[in-house]
């Protein structure tokens, strides 16, 4: 193999050539995308991370170069020089960009040689995903992901533009913390020094972020890496990343609007796509009602309507009875449809709701006329016409319906409208509308432990003419907290947070914290509460999840480079793995084998 020498050097990209540059002498460096031997001629298609070009190897300029040429194969690295030149007539690729010229090649070196890959180095690979992320590093050469990769660090040079502009500090918090006991589960790092003691990876740098406010920093930002040990999904990973901000001084309206500002600022300077409207805003209250969803899709219609008055005092008890037991009905009219869903597609959505714990799916459908319906016979003539009216049905339709408790209503049929739009294909990818959600409820109950939880995180504040509520009726206590959703994903949250250290111990309370609990656990942020507190608040955009959108894609394992999968392993290092006893034993740490656990 040849040696890299100083005056190997690179004068441009491969993909950065035009029939502009015809003429001029380049330094390419690059892998073989493929080889075709053509007998007195050898192309080489050389990649580099913008691109593909052709270099050209003629037997007739020079036998030793060319000999080198025939030898190179697949994911070799090589150093070529030469002049570009128009291709000859008949050759011109219009499917690439370089596709007019190719590098007539007159100096040449072969730095580095490869086996055989496991998959083809190709767009769209069709290879098991396993495979791929065993091998990440030959994963992240094909030209998809790695422009997914690069992408993203022009959005997140934008991201530190924006926030910079706007007077933000980029200040790092730390990564090993204190174990938190809220939210997820921690990942928790032992102490060599303090045997029996851990630290956590931060799920967030929530209170250091606030802390940091108290400090009298003003305005912070940072590009944060978090951990939360969950299940996964596809738009959650167990380590992602996080646009982390907090502010002084500051009302919801003006963290929204600041990053409003930033998100228009994006789609300007990145998609070309200029957002002169203020993003809608509807109250949690409001979501939920119209869309069964905190974080509903927006591109589409399809609302929720309610009609449990007009089915309360009907016959068919499956609407009545869920009426009387404090739950609705309710139901969505999906227009025009009703020939885009045969019988057994709608079985197929009887089975969909299902998943979301609804015990079946009413529906009716009115097919040019022709009206059939898995209810309609339970009910007078008069029920019937009444639930249509309500729904402004007319012919063509189809309707959707689901008796149940609140909470099972809007979970079936919030996913269901977006099933709907899914079969029906009428979600566009390049298509954005960002959706506040605002007034969430401080508090969610979780019926299985039988306490409030906060739906936030315990920093949120409560609406100020809500706090006389937080004795009396903890579920109806609204808070000062926002998301923003795009497109039915849920982009970022904040709030504005207590910077009261009573409010604050009152709010720890309600979630069954004593004070010694408190004091355990965060006595350190009460302490610091008192010595001068702005008000303040944030918002946390999920990084991954922004690039994912703006790319088009549906999985954020295509924006980070070296993921993890559903069992949160990671597979071409192979960890978690298990650690030596040494350390383990310096650590003071005995495993409990799989039987001896049981
Ligand atoms: P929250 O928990 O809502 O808020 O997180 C903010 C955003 O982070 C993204 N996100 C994730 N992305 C990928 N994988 C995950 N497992 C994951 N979990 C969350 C989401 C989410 O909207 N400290 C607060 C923010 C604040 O109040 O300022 C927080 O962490 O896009
Ligand atoms: P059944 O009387 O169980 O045959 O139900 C008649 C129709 O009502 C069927 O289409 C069921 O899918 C539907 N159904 C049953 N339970 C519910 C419910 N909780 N909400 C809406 N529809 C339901």
């Amino acid at each position: 193999m040849a040696v890299f020498e100083k005056s190997d050097k690179r004068t441009c990209y491969c993909a950065e050539l035009s029939a502009k540059n015809v003429g001029e002498r380049v330094c390419l460096m690059g892998w073989v995308q493929r080889q075709r031997d053509l007998g007195s001629l050898i192309f080489i298609d050389l990649r580099d991370r913008t691109g593909i070009v052709q270099l050209a190897f003629d037997e007739n300029t020079d036998k030793a170069i060319f000999a080198d040429a025939f030898s190179a194969r697949s994911e070799f690295v090589l150093c070529a020089k030469g002049v570009v030149r128009h291709r000859g007539e008949g050759a011109v690729n219009k499917n690439i960009p370089t596709g007019e010229i190719e590098v007539a090649v007159d100096e040449f070196k072969i730095l580095s040689k490869a086996q055989t890959p496991p998959f083809e180095i190709v767009e769209n690979s069709e290879v098991k995903s396993e495979l791929r992320l065993k091998h990440r590093y030959l994963d992240l050469r094909r030209p998809d992901l790695s422009r997914n990769i690069l992408e993203r660090s022009k959005i997140v040079k934008i991201v530190r533009d924006y926030y910079a502009e706007n007077g933000f500090l980029d200040i790092e918090t730390p990564v090993l913390v204190k174990p938190t006991p809220e939210g997820a589960r921690d990942y928790l790092v032992p102490s060599r020094v303090h045997p029996g003691s851990f630290y956590a990876l931060p799920q967030s740098p929530q209170i250091y972020k606030q802390i940091l406010m108290v400090s009298g920093f003003d305005r912070y930002f940072q590009i944060a890496k978090c951990f939360r040990d969950e299940d996964l999904r596809a738009d959650r990973q167990p380590e992602f990343t996080q646009i982390d901000t907090e502010m002084s001084f500051v009302t919801e309206d003006d963290v929204m609007n600041m990053h409003e500002g930033f998100l228009k600022r994006l789609f300007k300077e990145y998609m070309g796509i200029e957002m002169t409207e203020p993003f809608v805003r509807l109250t949690w209250r409001e979501c939920m009602d119209r869309f069964g969803s905190d974080k509903p899709d927006m591109r589409f219609g399809f609302e929720l309507c309610n009609i449990s008055d007009e089915v309360r005092d009907c016959g068919f008890k499956v609407f009545s009875g869920a009426v009387e037991a404090g739950g609705s009905v309710r139901a969505i009219n999906v227009k025009g449809a009703a020939d885009k869903f045969s019988r057994k597609e709608i079985d197929a959505l009887v089975e969909f709701v299902k998943t979301y714990k609804a015990k079946g799916l009413a529906w009716y459908k009115n097919n040019n006329g022709e009206v059939t319906s898995s209810y309609a016979k339970f009910l007078t003539d008069e029920e019937n016409a009444r639930i249509l009216t309500k729904l402004g049905v007319e012919a063509g339709d189809v309707v959707f319906i689901v008796a149940d408790r609140d909470k099972i209503v809007f979970d079936a049929l919030g996913a269901l409208r977006c099933e709907v739009a899914k079969k029906l294909g009428i979600l566009k990818k390049d298509e954005f509308k960002f959706l506040w959600v605002t007034e969430f409820p401080l508090f969610e109950y979780d019926e299985e432990e039988g306490r409030y939880y906060a739906m936030h995180h315990p920093f949120t504040a409560p609406m100020d003419e809500d706090i006389v509520l937080l004795d009396t009726d903890r579920g109806a206590v609204r808070a000062k907290a926002y998301d923003i959703v795009l497109n039915g994903t849920e982009l970022g949250g904040g709030s504005i947070r207590i910077h009261d250290a009573e409010i604050q111990k009152k709010m720890f309370e309600c979630l069954g914290l004593d004070e010694e609990a408190q004091q355990n656990k965060f006595g350190f942020l009460l302490e610091a509460f008192k010595y001068g507190t702005p008000p303040h608040g944030g918002l946390a955009f999920g990084l991954d999840r922004l690039v994912m959108l703006i790319l088009g894609l549906d999985d954020i394992r295509d924006v980070i480079a070296f993921p993890k999968v559903q069992n949160a392993s990671e597979l071409m290092s192979m960890c978690p793995a298990p650690t030596d006893e040494k350390a383990l034993e310096e650590l003071c740490i005995a495993v409990v084998k799989g039987e001896d656990k049981e």
